[in-house]
């Protein structure tokens, strides 16, 4: 048996709220995964790139057991009393990676619905949640790629992810520059502080109140307070270069609402009300072009569903 899961890409963070906040889109990864037949024939993992032209950038994802898509099937076997033995995982990815689209994620997510099903659904969203976010390390990406739409998530001390919907106003449009090259996010999570200022601490928890109440209401003036940062994105400025000017020039566009790192970036997402393309095409890329970086833009609307079994 054969069970093939599609899970969508994810943005996280969303200005104010690190590590909780996230929202998925109409890009999508594929895992497979098979029970072979062949006893002793081990684990098999084959990654396939969609995107013909960008070959090497799955070169160094490994296709052993320290592949994030095994280890978190391991551990729900481990939830069974069981460990895997002899599997197939096939991974197909449209997703970029390493640009804070969810790539991995997505990949966890789908490879842990798949291989649940696999085995007769003995876990539950809650348990493949909290497996998924003890293998990504926050759960701001797992949840979106999980149950589609815009979502807040807290991982709590017991293991477990409280998570919620939040409701979209879809005049909203989401532009994604997404640049040529790659940030892992190990190395963008090392060059944030320990500690930080109470100050920038409170400016956060102003604006995710904010935000949560912008989306709630419809309230495109308080959405653009809120989509401001003091807690990470100042830190992640020097791994991507031109990110303080993009969001100040972007300010002074005609419907754009508020500019925003996608996860531990470096792609940036902006959030607009339907004019205004141009300009922002053109902020973002003559900005990236001063430090030679070429852009993808991608004009996406949310995408409400999460995971599904195919
Ligand atoms: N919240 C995470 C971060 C998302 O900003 O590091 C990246 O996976």
């Amino acid at each position: 048996m054969k069970v093939s899961v599609k899970t969508p890409a994810t943005i996280a963070n969303l200005g104010p709220g690190f590590d909780s906040f996230g929202l998925a889109l109409p890009l999508y990864n594929v895992v497979s995964v098979e029970e072979t037949v062949l006893p002793g024939s081990g684990i098999e993992i084959n990654i396939i790139n969609e995107k013909n032209n960008e070959k090497s950038e799955l070169a160094d994802v490994p296709t052993d057991k320290t592949n994030i898509v095994y280890k978190a099937i391991e551990l729900l076997y481990n939830f069974i009393g069981q460990v895997p033995n002899e599997l197939k995982i096939t991974i197909k990815t449209q997703i970029p990676i390493s640009r804070g689209l969810g790539s991995s994620s997505s990949v966890i997510v789908g490879g842990l619905i798949a291989a649940n099903e696999l085995l007769g659904r003995p876990a539950d969203e809650k348990v493949l949640m909290s497996i998924a976010t003890e293998i990504e390390g926050h759960p701001d990406n797992i949840t979106p790629a999980f149950v589609g739409g815009i979502t807040m998530s807290s991982w709590e001390d017991d293991g477990s992810v409280v998570y919620r919907k939040l409701p979209w106003n879809d005049d909203w449009k989401l532009m994604v520059c997404i640049p040529d090259y790659e940030l892992n996010t190990e190395i963008s999570r090392s060059v944030l502080p320990k500690e930080v200022p109470m100050s920038s601490a409170i400016h956060n928890l102003k604006r995710s109140a904010m935000f949560v109440d912008a989306l709630y209401s419809k309230d495109e003036e308080l959405l653009k307070l809120a989509l401001k940062d003091k807690l990470h994105q100042p830190y992640r400025e020097k791994l991507v270069p031109g990110l303080s000017d993009i969001i100040n020039n972007l300010k002074h566009i005609n419907g754009v609402i508020g500019t925003v790192l996608c996860g531990a970036g470096p792609a940036i997402l902006v959030i607009y009300n339907g004019i205004g393309v141009g300009e922002i095409k053109e902020v973002v890329s003559n900005s990236w072009n001063y430090f030679n970086v070429e852009t993808n833009f991608l004009n996406l609307p949310i995408e409400k569903q999460g995971a599904v079994i195919l």
